[in-house]
């Protein structure tokens, strides 16, 4: 085993370990065709409530972006959800399914003997709970959540907090992550990030800061990690 396979991995996990369009799915029960643009304008909420409770430095956990993005959804579409309905939604919110490519991906770094952790804007108990369900939780030593720090990616701050707590060299830290704007924000802090595309069309930021390495599927990542292919 080289040194450079017990590296850091750190895993992005909405958007990248569970498809959080996957909620789609339930939604359709209760607003029809109307469910994919719903689960869309959701998930960007979602995200938008992160990045200004961030920067107004009025932290509230995820939860409560969720929440507040899915009222904010509802309302903007006219979908007229009861509350019990809503609190339903929020609960399958917590078993998002795994993208396909999961499981064979993790393996295939952990058998390398690289260091996995999820890392992410979700507090620890839905992330355990999310994992748990898709069976994945036992793939990680463990869940570094943005929540112990109280703020958002991309703060510089929750980036600073997966080194600590990984105990790890952010040069020798990889992040791994469907979502730009979290890619963007590892390699801001000095880490090394992976840009996991999975849909051809999507586009990366034309920002200054450009992903370390480009995969389509998560069971590529070890041909673009040093010294491990
Ligand atoms: C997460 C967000 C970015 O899991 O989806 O951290």
């Amino acid at each position: 085993m080289s040194p450079e396979s017990r590296m850091t991995l750190a895993f992005d996990v909405y958007g990248t370990l569970v498809d959080t369009a996957g909620i789609a799915q339930a939604l359709a029960g209760y607003v029809g065709d109307l469910a994919p643009s719903l689960a869309q304008l959701w998930r960007d909420k979602q995200l938008e409530y992160s990045f200004r409770r961030g920067l107004m430095q009025r932290y509230a956990d995820f939860a409560v972006c969720t929440r507040d993005a899915l009222d904010y959804a509802c309302a903007s579409l006219g979908a007229d959800l009861t509350g019990t309905e809503k609190g339903a939604l929020l609960q399958a919110y917590r078993a998002l399914p795994a993208f396909a490519d999961v499981e064979q991906g993790l393996q295939a770094v952990k058998t390398l003997g690289c260091r996995l952790f999820a890392f992410s804007n979700g507090t620890p108990d839905e992330v355990d709970a999310l994992l748990k369900h898709a069976n994945l939780r036992h793939h990680f030593e463990a869940i570094v959540s943005v929540d112990e720090v109280g703020s958002f990616k991309p703060d510089p701050a929750v980036y600073a907090r997966l080194l600590q707590r990984t105990n790890s060299a952010a040069a020798e830290t990889w992040l791994v992550s469907g979502n730009p704007f979290d890619v963007i924000g590892a390699i801001a802090a000095g880490l090394q990030a992976v840009w996991l595309k999975r849909d051809p069309q999507a586009v990366f930021d034309p920002w200054e800061i450009q992903p370390s390495a480009t995969i389509s599927r998560l069971d590529e990542l070890p041909l673009v990690l040093p010294g491990v292919s």
